[in-house]
């Protein structure tokens, strides 16, 4: 590739529905790329990812069908970015193998991802004390320039740069083999839960993107509020569905949000956390109706999706086996 190629690029964890943290945090700074970035987008499902938490082969299969079903319907455009699978790239795993041999211990085991599980008591695989490794290989292996992630995938990046540096160093030192990526961290970095909790689907508190009508009133309904009686002054930031508002409205409509907060009052008439949480209702339907749609409509023709997907991975694939062989030379491999 020209060494000048601005190339973004992202991978996905495929798991259930995803939800408003996962849109406003990850989501929607993709899919702006597509028209913002002066280079290419590259995004991924990482599957292979996955298996270091989810051991069904049904669900996982449903679970990257409804993701690459979610990005379309959400507006990416596969005219102008790729969306593909991690397993139809098995060149990343070569890589992976490649980095893990100039990639000391010390540098995984810093890793807060693995050191949270076993904090927690919980079993950790090889696969996940490895995960930041095919992590990079995934970044590396497409020659990315900058790579958007929540906080939570920093550190990961971070580990992306130095095993581009290590591996240049130790088999390339005058020839750049890897390119050394930035990360690029999302404007709304925190999404609130139901229960004011960081929204997270392992916490049982998200509010999904393409739920409507009765259960996404009753959703709404449980978010947790004070007991403040309906009238009374109310502080906005202090509110979860104030903040969860907060994603939706801008300006002139946050500030007379933010007053009828204070006041307790809209236009003579009492204001309430319950009318806030009727706005709210209002907008997620509003802002995500057309994606609905687009969304049902794909569940109706999953041979869209699938082409997508097809295509997109054969053009990373090319990109992908150019970089693995210039990796297999300097390591004196062929
Ligand atoms: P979950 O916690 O639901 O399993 P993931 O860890 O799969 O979500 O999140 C994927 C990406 O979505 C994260 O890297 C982050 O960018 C974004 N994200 C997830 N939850 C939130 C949140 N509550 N607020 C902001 N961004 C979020
Ligand atoms: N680990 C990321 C997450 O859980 C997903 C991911 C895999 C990724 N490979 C990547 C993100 C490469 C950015 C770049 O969210």
């Amino acid at each position: 590739m020209c060494a000048t190629t601005q190339r973004v690029l992202s991978g996905v964890q495929p798991s259930g529905q995803k939800h408003l943290g996962n849109y406003f945090g990850a989501i929607r700074q993709h899919i702006a790329l597509q028209d913002e970035f002066p280079g290419e987008c590259f995004y991924f499902i990482a599957d292979y990812h996955a298996l270091t938490t989810v051991h069904d082969p049904a669900g996982l299969r449903e679970s990257v069908q409804e993701l690459a079903r979610t990005y379309l319907a959400l507006g990416l455009d596969p005219s102008k970015a790729l969306l593909f699978r991690q397993s139809d790239i098995p060149e990343v795993t070569e890589l992976a193998w490649l980095l893990a041999t100039v990639t000391g211990m010390g540098l995984l085991e810093r890793a807060h991802a693995y050191k949270d599980k076993v904090a927690q008591g919980l079993p950790a695989s090889v696969g996940l004390f490895s995960y930041p490794v095919l992590m990079a290989a995934d970044i590396l292996i497409y020659q990315s320039t900058l790579v958007p992630v929540g906080k939570d995938q920093v550190q990961h990046v971070e580990m992306a740069q130095d095993m581009a540096t290590h591996f240049n160093q130790t088999y390339a030192p005058k020839a750049l083999v890897l390119r050394r990526p930035e990360f690029r961290l999302a404007a709304t970095p925190y999404v609130a839960g139901v229960d004011g909790r960081k929204m997270s689907s392992s916490y049982g508190n998200v509010i999904p993107l393409f739920e409507a009508g009765k259960p996404l009133r009753r959703r709404i309904g449980s978010i947790v509020t004070d007991s403040t009686p309906l009238g009374q002054p109310l502080n906005p930031e202090r509110c979860n569905v104030f903040a969860l508002l907060r994603l939706f409205l801008e300006g002139p409509e946050l500030d007379e949000l933010a007053a009828w907060y204070r006041a307790g009052q809209r236009e003579g008439a009492p204001f309430g956390y319950g009318h806030a949480k009727q706005l709210l209702v209002e907008r997620i339907e509003t802002h995500f109706a057309s994606a609905r749609e687009r969304r049902a409509e794909l569940i109706e023709h999953p041979e869209r999706v699938e082409e997508v997907l097809k295509r997109s991975a054969e053009r990373a694939r090319r990109e992908a086996q150019q970089t693995l062989l210039r990796c297999k030379q300097a390591c004196g491999l062929l």
